[in-house]
């Protein structure tokens, strides 16, 4: 097929840069029907450059092909000859024509109308890269290396559209073809390629030889192979995704001096705004971590809740009760809230297809938000700030925390699987700030509800092929040229690690001290921690013996709920074949950590949260947090209620109280015989750090009435 060498095999829409005639004046003409999210990008950059564009076939309805949406074929041709027609006599005039869904300027008219002066033909069209090796075509082909020649204005393009006579559907790429490999018209019309790209670029095939160029204003693409910066950049083929990347910056997109130049065009004022109304699509697709945590963000989101509507997919029987707890407690709150449980047994496709739907159906949805359990917006203006943007479809960055590991991708390979582009480790490092153009997104974003009942309106967009449901997604977002975006231009939150998330015990979350360490900290270590190193928050109350908050209130209750649910309570007899040697000479009611299975957390929660005080109170002592004895202490008077004096086996002892004086018990507390001190006031959270041995001769003091509960380690023993 001759065409091959032109453009772009396939549709009229990966080619067609045509390019005629010298003159002052430079009229671009394109052919759109539909206002696309790359149209609009198109029209940014010429109108950046203060272009002259003439847009034809706008509302028309498209008969150029089965493209379906693009422009193309012999449609494009007829309308480009009417136009020329028009502008017969217009000698001066320079015409360009050019697509618009997947093109940008990355140069002004001045530079065009230059380099075509340079180039000393009367039509010009581009030229395709890696196509030009081609023997068989390079023998049709003309030799290049042209003389001087004297130009002139003339309408060598309307001579070409003038012969056009065929039908709209009909492939115009060849129409153009032919006329250039017949040498006798090559010739009259004096026709040229541009070989070495000082114009065109077409991305087909050199991707590779192109990099962007940053400079102080302007960010341009560069041809490496001819070290040429082409004016017009063209995401024809498959290059449609390495386009939206290069767009993310030329021509003033994005650069270092300036950051983002268009992040705020066209933005939506709420302020002004009645809030639009969002349907939120949870979805709960394996068990997760924090998933009350996570409800709890969603309530708080700062956004009226009479305007949100919920549907939550949970696919987790495990979760029930957390979605129960939670609508118990907040049933009134959100305009609606429905869940799909287990039961249904949906897919992951069938449940997002259903979540879409429910706004897609609903004219009043304004916006379709998805939620994965697995994001912790800790941004509570995330939905706004979504909203403020005003894109088709547009997802906060999150991230795993300290991981390079995000919610989108930068490129895709080859298969359509994540490939890592240039830019992502800034972008999720945030290093560089902006809203991105980028091929695929999952887990959090916003789409809108017009474009869900138009350009998206198909019903199952998570099912396609054997694709995973996000990819399904993103791949028909692409295909109907709907532009998904990514900003990073605030901090919105993270995603959590759902991997070994095991749910096998109790309060599951307390095992996540190594998988989420951010979210475990959040949870269960008391708030006023770390001021305990920023304003010396700790109290003294014997000598050498210090008092700090350390545990939340969920920490206490979860830890206590944990042991009871396991329920084997020693007895407090002084044999015990826990320990080694099988006899404790003062021995508690209680259960070892190692028992549930909590050891290893344990023990890194002490060299996390506890060491860093050792450190601090005990100057110079450092320790590695190592301890055999671990465990946690019930009193109560009908079984245990006191302990009586006695030493431990440790160079220093926490011992952290897990409930409440008089709500929970009576009685209770600690008493160090050297010093004659007491402190009789146990608050639930704090720990006191006493030396085991020698100086710190201590007893439990009765508990009265109720029960009380302690968790104890005897540190570097
Ligand atoms: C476009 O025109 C405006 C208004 O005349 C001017 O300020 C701006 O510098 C021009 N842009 C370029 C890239 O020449
Ligand atoms: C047209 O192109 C040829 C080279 O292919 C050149 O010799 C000639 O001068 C050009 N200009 C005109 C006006 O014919
Ligand atoms: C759930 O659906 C899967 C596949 O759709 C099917 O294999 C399975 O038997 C179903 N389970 C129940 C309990 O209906
Ligand atoms: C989950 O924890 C239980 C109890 O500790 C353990 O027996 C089981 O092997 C764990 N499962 C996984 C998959 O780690
Ligand atoms: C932390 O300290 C502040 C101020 O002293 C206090 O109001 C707050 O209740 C404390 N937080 C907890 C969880 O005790
Ligand atoms: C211990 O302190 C209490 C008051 O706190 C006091 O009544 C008692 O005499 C003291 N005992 C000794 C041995 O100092
Ligand atoms: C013990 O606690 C219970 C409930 O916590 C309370 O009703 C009772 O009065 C308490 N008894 C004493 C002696 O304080």
């Amino acid at each position: 097929v001759l065409s091959a060498s032109l453009y772009t095999r396939g549709h009229w829409k990966c080619c067609g840069n045509v390019f005629l005639s010298f003159a002052e004046k430079l009229l671009v003409l394109t052919v759109a029907t539909e206002e696309t999210d790359g149209f609009l990008r198109f029209m940014q950059s010429a109108n950046y450059f203060n272009y002259t564009v003439k847009v034809l076939g706008m509302g028309e309805a498209w008969k150029g092909g089965d493209v379906g949406r693009s422009i193309g074929g012999g449609q494009k041709v007829r309308l480009l000859k009417e136009a020329m027609e028009a502008l017969a006599d217009q000698e001066d005039l320079l015409v360009l024509s050019v697509d618009s869904y997947d093109l940008i300027f990355a140069g002004g008219p001045e530079e065009i109308l230059r380099k075509f002066q340079k180039a000393n033909h009367k039509v010009l069209f581009a030229a395709e890269g890696l196509i030009w090796p081609d023997k068989r075509l390079a023998d049709k082909y003309p030799s290049m290396r042209s003389g001087k020649r004297y130009l002139n204005s003339g309408g060598g393009f309307q001579k070409i559209v003038s012969q056009w006579n065929l039908h709209d559907n009909d492939d115009d790429q060849l129409f153009y073809t032919k006329i250039y490999l017949d040498p006798l018209q090559r010739q009259t019309l004096n026709m040229t390629l541009d070989h070495k790209c000082q114009i065109f670029q077409n991305l087909n095939g050199a991707v590779d030889e192109v990099l962007l160029k940053f400079g102080t204003d302007r960010v341009r693409v560069r041809n490496t192979v001819y070290d040429s910066l082409p004016v017009v950049v063209h995401g024809n083929g498959n290059t449609k995704m390495y386009l939206n990347y290069l767009a993310n910056y030329v021509p003033n997109t994005w650069n270092y001096e300036h950051g983002c130049s268009h992040c705020d065009d066209d933005v939506m004022d709420l302020s002004q705004l009645k809030f639009p109304n969002v349907f939120v699509g949870v979805f709960i697709e394996q068990p997760t971590p924090f998933l009350p945590e996570f409800f709890q963000r969603l309530l708080t989101l700062d956004y009226p809740k009479d305007k949100l509507k919920v549907f939550v997919h949970n696919n987790e029987v495990y979760h029930e009760k957390h979605i129960q707890k939670f609508w118990e407690e907040n049933r009134n709150v959100f305009n609606s809230f429905k869940v799909v449980g287990p039961e249904e047994n949906l897919s992951q496709g069938e449940a997002r297809n259903m979540g879409m739907d429910l706004c897609r159906k609903d004219a009043t949805c304004d916006y379709y938000f998805s939620l994965d359990s697995d994001v912790m917006l800790t941004n509570r203006q995330t939905l706004k700030l979504l909203i403020e943007q005003n894109r088709k479809i547009i997802g906060p960055l999150v991230t795993r925390h300290g991981k390079l590991w995000s919610n989108f991708w930068g490129a895709l390979s080859l298969d359509g699987y994540y490939a890592r582009s240039e830019d992502y480790v800034d972008i999720v490092q945030r290093k560089r700030v902006g809203m991105w153009n980028i091929p695929f997104m999952a887990h959090v974003y916003l789409v809108k509800g017009s474009a869900l009942r138009n350009e998206l309106k198909e019903r199952n967009y998570f099912v396609l092929e054997k694709l995973d449901p996000d990819m399904a997604f993103c791949r028909n977002a692409r295909e109907m040229g709907v532009f998904m975006y990514i900003t990073n231009r605030h901090d919105f939150g993270r995603l959590i690690s759902t991997a070994n998330y095991n749910i096998s015990h109790y309060n599951n979350d307390l095992w996540q001290i190594f998988e989420n360490p951010v979210d475990w900290k959040e949870k269960y270590i008391h708030q006023n921690y770390t001021r305990i190193f920023t304003e010396n928050y700790l109290e003294q109350p014997c000598p050498d013996v210090f008092w700090f908050p350390v545990f939340s209130e969920k920490a206490c209750d979860e830890i206590v709920e944990e042991m009871e649910h396991y329920g084997s309570w020693s007895g407090g007899k002084h044999e015990d074949k826990r320990i080694s040697g099988g006899y404790e000479t003062v021995p508690t009611d209680d259960i070892h950590m190692k028992q549930i299975s909590y050891e290893k957390e344990w023990l890194h929660f002490i060299r996390e949260f506890i060491s860093p005080i050792t450190l601090k109170v005990f100057s110079g002592y450092f320790t590695k947090g190592y301890a055999l004895m671990n465990f946690v202490v019930k009193y109560t008077p009908a079984r245990q209620a006191y302990l009586r004096p006695h030493h431990d086996s440790s160079t220093f002892t926490i011992n952290i109280a897990l409930n409440n004086k008089d709500t929970d018990f009576q009685g209770g507390g600690c008493r160090f015989h050297r010093y004659n001190c007491s402190i009789e006031s146990p608050r639930k959270g704090w720990s006191f750090m006493h030396p085991g041995r020698l100086t710190h001769l201590h007893e439990g003091l009765p508990t009265t009435n109720g029960t009380r509960y302690i968790a104890v380690s005897f540190i570097d023993p």
